[in-house]
């Protein structure tokens, strides 16, 4: 299994819509960041899906070190 690459040293904040789901992107590489675009194929790595249950503003991690999957949880601090 490959690491996750560093798509940004901080989080994406995203208006999140209640009931949709999303797939966080664990492994960096995706190009719509912070969701998955299908570029984690052949690195062992797969998204991470997260349902929304109201409509606010999140902060998905950037980074992808934090503990917190998808949310940010400060790590890109110690990076
Ligand atoms: Fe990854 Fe904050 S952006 S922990
Ligand atoms: Fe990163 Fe899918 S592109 S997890």
């Amino acid at each position: 299994m490959e690491k996750p690459v560093v798509a940004q040293r901080g989080p994406y904040g995203v208006k999140v819509e209640a009931g949709k789901s999303y797939f966080w992107c664990a492994c960096g590489r995706s190009k719509t960041q912070p969701f998955c675009d299908g570029s984690h194929k052949g690195t062992g790595l797969a998204p991470v899906m997260f349902k929304a249950e109201k409509t606010e503003e999140l902060w998905f991690c950037g980074c992808k070190a934090t503990a917190t999957k998808p949310f940010c949880d400060g790590s890109h601090n110690r990076l």
